[in-house]
């Protein structure tokens, strides 16, 4: 059985053993299906045989897998008998967990206040999260910063939420709704939140796109809208890779515990809620129980709804991949009315993002990753009228060796890479909004 070491080496400073933990000797593997084979359905088997957790967009021809090294020979071997080719792109995940945890929260144990500017160079923990953002609120020279709470986790948290409106406005304007989060795991996304909010109260750039955005819109970003979920993928190693909410609801087993609040958007839910979803919770793409049974989803549903017509585009941001996505993503036969349109307005991000070199994926999320119910854009698009609704897959790439742990020191050229692009899509938005 071939297995090849990819050659990426992670530039570790210090050579230590791995302490034994949960993820010792676990596998990263990225997959390469050649053909026709239906990659989709093989990794869904190996999901469901050996407990593989997937990485990556299982229905790309490569993608990435973790797995245990009980189950390693049989999945390889499987792969194998499938005609897929193999590279172990980590070879012991806890040690990599142990190496990156380590570093990315060294910060956030030493220092007692944030320096704002830290925001592109750490990832914060929710309780420094609340001090930068009270820190905008205060001291924003060009932005009247409010901020406020969607409502409570499972768990009791409140959801914190900025409303960022130009200093000199009167009145309300359209707005643009920017969450993240709501994969606890996917850090560089709330980072990017963070950023983005920094960007539009302080202006650091002295960028007068940035004066333009906030006479046009006002902004509403929502660092993390599964805060219990994040909190728990702060905890320690064992827990970096946790993607679901932590609902006890539905298992009394620990490792059962959450749904997956991008399966549980009530929209074309009943019909289909086990598309791309799961109704075992011990899955990580459990589904819940019904459409909106979670708090955490009811309270993005909530915003949406108090802010009914006001909404001028919505977006999502998960890592990794790098794609932007746009409804449906609940069925890959569904088609938008308005897709060419939606594919040109897609298509402004990822042109500017390729000024950057770097290769965005565009279009329909079932069509170009897989159809799964439930997902936020596809609730804000039909529950919520909302028109521009979209999902960021950020980076890194999919071929990147990172996955979901980017070190903290790529944050900083992530942001910079991708505010224009968000721009760019924001002006395009209100170009047509005005037009019509
Ligand atoms: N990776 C995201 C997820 O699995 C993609 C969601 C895309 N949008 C959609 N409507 N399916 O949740
Ligand atoms: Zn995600």
């Amino acid at each position: 059985i071939a297995v090849f070491h990819s050659a990426t080496s992670l530039g570790r400073s210090r050579e230590t053993r791995a302490k034994n933990g949960p993820y010792t000797g676990f596998k990263v593997l990225e997959v390469k299906v050649k053909g026709t084979n239906n990659t989709a359905e093989l990794i869904s088997n190996l999901e469901t045989k050996f407990q593989v957790d997937v990485w990556g967009h299982p229905s790309r021809d490569a993608t990435d897998i973790m797995v245990s090294p009980v189950y390693l020979n049989d999945v390889v071997q499987t792969l194998t008998d499938n005609n897929a080719s193999v590279i172990i792109k980590f070879d012991d995940v806890q040690k990599l967990l142990e190496d990156r945890v380590d570093e990315d929260s060294k910060l956030t144990r030493q220092r007692r206040s944030v320096p704002p500017t830290v925001v592109s160079r750490r990832y914060l923990r929710l309780p420094q999260m609340r001090q930068f953002l009270n820190h905008v609120r205060e001291h924003s020279p060009i932005a009247n910063v409010t901020v406020s709470s969607l409502g409570r986790s499972f768990e009791g948290r409140s959801t914190p939420y900025v409303l960022i409106k130009s200093k000199n406005s009167k009145g309300d304007k359209m707005v643009i709704i920017i969450d993240a989060g709501i994969h606890s795991r996917e850090w560089i996304a709330p980072a990017m939140a963070l950023n983005i909010v920094y960007k539009l109260a302080f202006n650091p750039d002295h960028d007068p796109e940035v004066e333009d955005l906030l006479e046009k819109f006002d902004w509403i970003i929502i660092p993390v809208l599964n805060p219990d979920g994040y909190v728990y993928s702060h905890l320690n190693s064992s827990t970096r890779l946790w993607r679901k909410t932590r609902s006890n609801a539905y298992s009394n087993e620990p490792r059962c515990q959450g749904v997956d609040a991008n399966r549980n958007f009530g929209y074309q839910w009943s019909d289909s809620p086990q598309r791309g979803g799961s109704s075992n919770p011990c899955n990580d793409n459990f589904s819940g129980p019904q459409g909106f049974s979670e708090p955490e989803t009811r309270n993005l549903r909530n915003l949406m709804r108090s802010l009914e017509g006001r909404i001028a585009a919505y977006f999502s941001l998960h890592s990794y991949g790098q794609y932007f996505l746009f409804p449906w993503g609940y069925d890959a036969g569904a088609r938008l009315e308005d897709e060419d349109e939606m594919m040109e307005v897609a298509r402004k991000f990822s042109d500017t993002m390729w000024e950057k070199n770097l290769w965005y994926e565009v279009g329909a999320a079932a069509k170009v990753l897989y159809a799964a119910a439930g997902a936020s854009d596809d609730y804000a698009r039909g529950g919520a009228g909302v028109k521009y609704a979209f999902t960021v897959e950020l980076s890194p790439a999919d071929s990147s060796p990172y996955g979901f742990l980017l070190p903290s020191n790529l944050i900083s050229s992530v942001v910079d890479d991708h505010w224009p692009a968000f721009k760019a899509v924001a002006l395009t938005v209100w170009d047509r909004l005005v037009e019509d």
